[in-house]
């Protein structure tokens, strides 16, 4: 779906033409007396075959909870109409359908190119499910600023999509080299003008004196990465923002020594959600030539288990300085993490935002869909928070509290690295990372754990089993309010 025609040429083809209509437009409709034959109600989908029309039923007054995917149901059951019916090309006049607003529309039509997303290249078997199916959907529209929208919308919905290439690719396949390799390899392709990428390896760690990120790769067949990207808008004017985001990127997490069971294993090549989605993010912003000064830092390696793992009671020595009692191997994301943290603050950064799949305890309190937003800056949490929303990806802040800071105590080291309470984990894991936060960067900083909504176990929404590319469309729109 890439083109938005002005012309009524593609009215005169044979293609299926999709009508989308409320049920108080099924009187004035066309084939209002089919569709009354019919008893069809503007709910669900018709399809009138003698006239090659797919209509398309809009409920608007569903729900107040409703105010955005309500469009989204409606493109995904396009998407699932046209694909069931082996509709290869058709056609749509958005100028004829009612958005509430134009958030509505542009939402609209993003779930349109964000649900065609499928990923089936290890099917051997070409099943009605795996066959490369190609939808040519034509948008008609009269606005000349939809065609602008289209654009801004491919190229946003192409940095999700290599999300979900990158999370999904299997962990034999995606090693921390690969991983490292195709981001740097996806940057170059960019702007050589404006963009820098530097990917450095374990002697550029050891030489930072990043020992905690270190400890995690000490089991790996592959190297630990720290991928540096970086983009400076040429020829702006002012002032530009300068914005570090930094990702958690475990391409394997089996939990290490404090190995995870069988059934919390599985999905965990998903633990690089947060360095995928850094790097999608950084996509994005190049491509849409954004007013700021952008620097993602991607800590990337597997947490394997092996004769040099890193043990619990094991002590390291973090970057900044502070000495970390190791309880618990699985909590290596936040090892990663303090140790990239402490490299992004050192670019001195006007806001300092991080990405993490860190804790089954955020998906516990705030449930599969919706990413947790942590951090000492109200203001910051919640105007990432209204970004989130009004993608229609869903956020929530989780509130730090002094109770919960004196839980990572530890009697030998400076902290330790797990709560000594198995109460309030997303915020334990949070407030671990503010301990390696400098005082003036606190209120620079907000993390984002989005352990929930990265990998989709049962299809929701525009997205099906699988990786989500969630946090790319928020921190864009986040991005977009900075300026
Ligand atoms: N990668 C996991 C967190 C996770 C869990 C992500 C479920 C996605 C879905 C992380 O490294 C981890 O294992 N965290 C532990 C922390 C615990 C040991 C304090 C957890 O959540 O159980
Ligand atoms: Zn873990
Ligand atoms: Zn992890």
């Amino acid at each position: 779906m890439d083109k938005i025609q002005e012309s009524e040429k593609l009215r005169e083809k044979e293609l299926t033409e999709i009508i989308i209509l409320k049920k108080e437009e099924i009187n004035e409709c066309k084939n209002s007396d089919l569709l009354k034959k019919y008893n069809y109600k503007a709910k669900g989908t018709f399809f009138a075959q003698e006239d090659n029309i797919l209509y398309v039923g809009l409920e608007t007054n569903k729900s107040h909870l409703d105010k955005y995917s309500v469009y989204e149901d409606v493109a995904i059951s396009i998407l699932k109409s046209l694909k069931s019916l082996n509709i290869t090309e058709a056609i749509l006049d958005i100028n004829n359908v009612h958005f509430k607003c134009d958030v509505c529309k542009y939402i609209f039509i993003q779930a349109l190119i964000l649900g065609c997303y499928e990923f089936n290249i290890f099917k051997t078997k070409k099943t009605e499910e795996s066959i490369e199916y190609n939808l040519n959907l034509n948008l008609l529209s009269n606005n000349l600023n939809d065609r602008k929208i289209l654009e801004d919308i491919k190229i946003i919905a192409q940095s999700v999509n290599f999300v979900r290439d990158i999370v999904n690719t299997p962990p034999n396949i995606a090693n921390s080299t690969f991983f490292a390799d195709t981001v740097k390899n996806e940057a170059l392709k960019l702007d050589s003008n404006c963009v820098e990428v530097n990917v450095h390896s374990n002697d550029f760690l050891k030489q930072e004196k990043m020992g905690a990120f270190l400890a995690v790769n000490q089991a790996s067949n592959f190297p630990a990465y720290l991928v540096h990207l970086k983009y400076k808008p040429k020829n702006k004017d002012g002032d530009l923002k300068r914005v570090v985001i930094v990702g958690k990127g475990l391409v394997y997490d089996t939990g290490g020594l404090s190995l995870k069971s069988a059934d919390y294993m599985t999905t965990m090549k998903a633990d690089k959600g947060g360095a995928s989605v850094a790097a999608g993010i950084f996509y994005a912003a190049v491509n849409l030539n954004l007013n700021i000064e952008l620097h993602c830092i991607l800590g990337i390696t597997d947490n394997a288990i092996g004769k040099n793992s890193y043990r619990p009671d094991d002590v390291l020595i973090s970057r900044e300085g502070k000495s970390i009692e190791v309880k618990n191997t699985d909590a290596e994301g936040r090892l990663v993490l303090v140790d990239c943290l402490s490299f992004a603050q050192d670019l001195k950064p006007d806001y300092l935002l991080d990405f993490a799949t860190l804790t089954g305890a955020c998906v516990v309190s705030l449930g599969e869909y919706t990413s947790g937003v942590m951090g000492f800056n109200d203001k910051l949490k919640a105007s990432f928070v209204e970004s989130s929303l009004k993608v229609n990806e869903l956020s929530h802040t989780l509130p730090f509290n002094v109770h919960l800071q004196k839980l990572l105590k530890s009697s030998i080291a400076d902290i330790s690295n797990i709560s000594s309470s198995r109460y309030g984990g997303a915020m334990t894991a949070g407030l671990f990372l503010s301990e390696f936060i400098r005082d003036e960067y606190k209120d620079k900083w907000i993390h984002i754990d989005i352990a929930g909504p990265t990998y989709v176990s049962k299809e929701w929404g525009i997205n099906s089993e699988g990786a989500s590319g969630f946090g790319v469309r928020s921190c864009i729109e986040f991005l977009r309010c900075l300026v």
